[in-house]
C-alpha cells in the first residue's frame, strides 16, 4: 500500500504529535461545557479515536454517515445522509468531526442540516484542510495540518474505499487515480 503513494506528507508520530496539541486546545476550550462530539463516517474513524482519547472532559459521542464522492476523485457537489436518525443535538455544543476540508460541500451541509435541530453551538475540527477556494462558506474551528490541492489517503482517508487503514497520510500517484484499480 505504501508504494502507492508519491510521498508521505504526516507520518503517524507527526499526526499524534499534532493530536496532542489540538486535543489540549479543545480540552481548554470546552472546560465548562459538555461537549458532543459527531464524527463523520467513514473518514474520520482513525481521527475520532485517536483525538478523542486524548481529551479528558466528559463528552458524548454521535456518528453521521454521508456520502459525497461516489467512489471518483472529484467531489459531485451532491450529499447524500445516510442515517435514518439524525443524532440528538438540540441544546448541545456540538463539535463536527471530520477527515478533510476540500470543496466545502460535506461540511456546509451537515453544519446546515444539524443547525435545523437548535444546537447551543457548532465548531468544526478537520485533521486535514486543503489550500484552495471553497465552493460553500464553511471553514474549520480547529485543523490539524494545512495541505496543497493534492489527493492524499491514509489514516482514514480513502481511494474508492482502500488505504483507509494506512497509519499516515500521503499523496497518491497520480496513475492509480487516473486508472481505476
Ligand atoms: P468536500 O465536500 O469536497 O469538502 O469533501 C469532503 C469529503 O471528500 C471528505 O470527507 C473526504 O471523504 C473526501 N475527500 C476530499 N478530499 C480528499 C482527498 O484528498 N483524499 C481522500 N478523500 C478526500
Ligand atoms: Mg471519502
Amino acid at each position: 500500500m505504501q508504494g502507492d503513494l508519491e510521498r508521505v506528507l504526516f507520518d503517524e508520530p507527526t499526526i499524534l504529535r499534532r493530536l496532542d496539541e489540538i486535543a489540549a486546545q479543545i480540552s481548554e476550550d470546552y472546560r465548562d461545557r459538555e461537549l458532543t462530539v459527531i464524527a463523520v463516517l467513514n473518514g474520520s474513524l482513525m481521527f475520532m479515536a485517536d483525538l478523542l482519547r486524548r481529551i479528558p472532559l466528559p463528552l458524548k459521542l454521535d456518528c453521521l454517515s454521508v456520502a459525497s464522492y461516489h467512489g471518483k476523485a472529484e467531489t459531485s457537489g451532491e450529499v447524500i445522509f445516510k442515517q435514518v436518525a439524525p443524532p440528538d443535538v438540540a441544546d448541545r455544543h456540538i463539535l463536527i468531526l471530520d477527515d478533510i476540508l476540500d470543496s466545502g460541500h460535506t461540511l456546509a451541509a451537515i453544519r446546515e442540516k444539524l443547525e435545523t435541530a437548535n444546537p447551543r453551538s457548532i465548531r468544526v475540527c478537520v485533521l486535514l484542510k486543503k489550500r484552495k477556494p471553497r465552493q460553500r462558506p464553511v471553514d474549520a474551528n480547529y485543523v490539524g495540518f494545512e495541505i496543497e490541492d493534492e489527493f492524499v489517503v491514509g489514516y482514514g482517508l480513502d481511494f474508492m474505499e482502500r488505504y483507509r487503514n494506512l497509519p499516515c497520510v500521503g499523496v497518491l500517484r497520480k496513475q492509480l487515480i487516473r486508472q481505476p484499480i
